[in-house]
């Protein structure tokens, strides 16, 4: 059976995709901010998952105003970068897993969740910038199949935070009924505060950041009553993008380990928040059951 044993979010923010791409990393500005996933891509590295769900937003690079998804999984067997208005990223193509995307469509549409299918799509920095982050530059090739879910945060009206929620739930179901043993990551990304045009163009608030990323570890249900009017007040426009957190921590059990946390801001003009959390190990979860008993 495969499971999902842990969860990571983090902003993508392109600027840190282009720090990446030339080569400044070690500029002070940056490595403030890439100092902070040196942890994680040790993480990353040691868990070695067999498949990571990337839940991400697209930025009219694969969809175009004309048409857009309120979820979109990707089932192909590739996506490549996206033309991003300066060309592609210089990023490995990311391999998909169609076999086990093609069994969570099935399941979560199944359970009364309309995923538009991908059969064909490229992927923006909205996915590739976290997967740099988490996964570190790469040799040609990234590290394990990612399959894309890309949630429409970008044309009015996006998801609620608990349909999000709910999601990343009926996601959960549907990797735990897929018979071959795969261990499986997911990735939330987007946020956290910021706003990039308007009045309040560069509103950053850590206070709601921090909150946010407490209540994610500890009680994320809380987090699934946030009107979109109140999470665009509290952390901007853009910052409506912390709804895809909540598909990830849909899709992990309540109590979880908080194994690694990073805050820091700025980054071009958004707040970056990072988190990792893990599912307990099946069998303490088995012992805790029978103690109860
Ligand atoms: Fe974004």
């Amino acid at each position: 059976m495969a499971r999902i044993i842990a969860g990571a979010t983090s902003s993508h923010v392109p600027a840190i995709g282009a720090a990446i791409d030339n080569g400044k990393t070690e500029e002070p500005y940056w490595k403030r901010v890439f100092s902070g996933f040196e942890k994680s891509k040790e993480w990353f590295a040691k868990t070695k998952p067999d498949v990571v769900i990337g839940v991400y937003n697209d930025h009219a690079s694969a969809f175009s105003v004309e048409i857009v998804p309120t979820f979109a999984l990707g089932c192909a067997s590739e996506f490549p970068p996206a033309d991003e208005g300066w060309g592609p990223r210089k990023v490995p193509v990311v391999q998909g897993h169609p076999e086990l995307a093609s069994h969570i469509a099935q399941s979560v549409i199944l359970d009364e969740f309309d995923l538009t299918i991908c059969n064909k799509m490229e992927v923006d920095h909205g996915l590739t910038v976290p997967m740099n982050l988490m996964m570190g530059t790469t040799n040609g090739a990234w590290p394990c199949p990612v399959i894309p879910l890309a949630v429409n945060v970008v044309l009015y009206p996006p998801p609620t935070a608990h349909r999000c929620f709910m999601l990343g739930r009926a996601i959960r179901k549907a990797v735990e009924s897929y018979p071959k043993d795969l261990r499986v990551v997911i990735f939330g990304t987007g946020g956290m505060s910021h706003q990039i045009s308007g009045p309040r163009a560069g509103l950053i608030n850590s206070k709601f950041d921090k909150a946010f990323l407490d209540n994610l570890a500890r009680d994320p249900k809380q987090l699934t009553k946030i009107k979109h009017v109140d999470l665009m007040r509290e952390a901007g426009l853009e910052g409506i993008e912390l709804v895809m957190w909540l598909v990830m921590r849909g899709a992990l059990d309540d109590k979880v380990n908080e194994v690694y946390r990073f805050y820091t801001v700025p980054a071009s003009n958004t707040a970056v928040g990072h988190i990792i959390l893990e599912n307990k190990p099946k069998a303490s979860r088995k012992a805790k059951g029978k103690k109860k008993k």
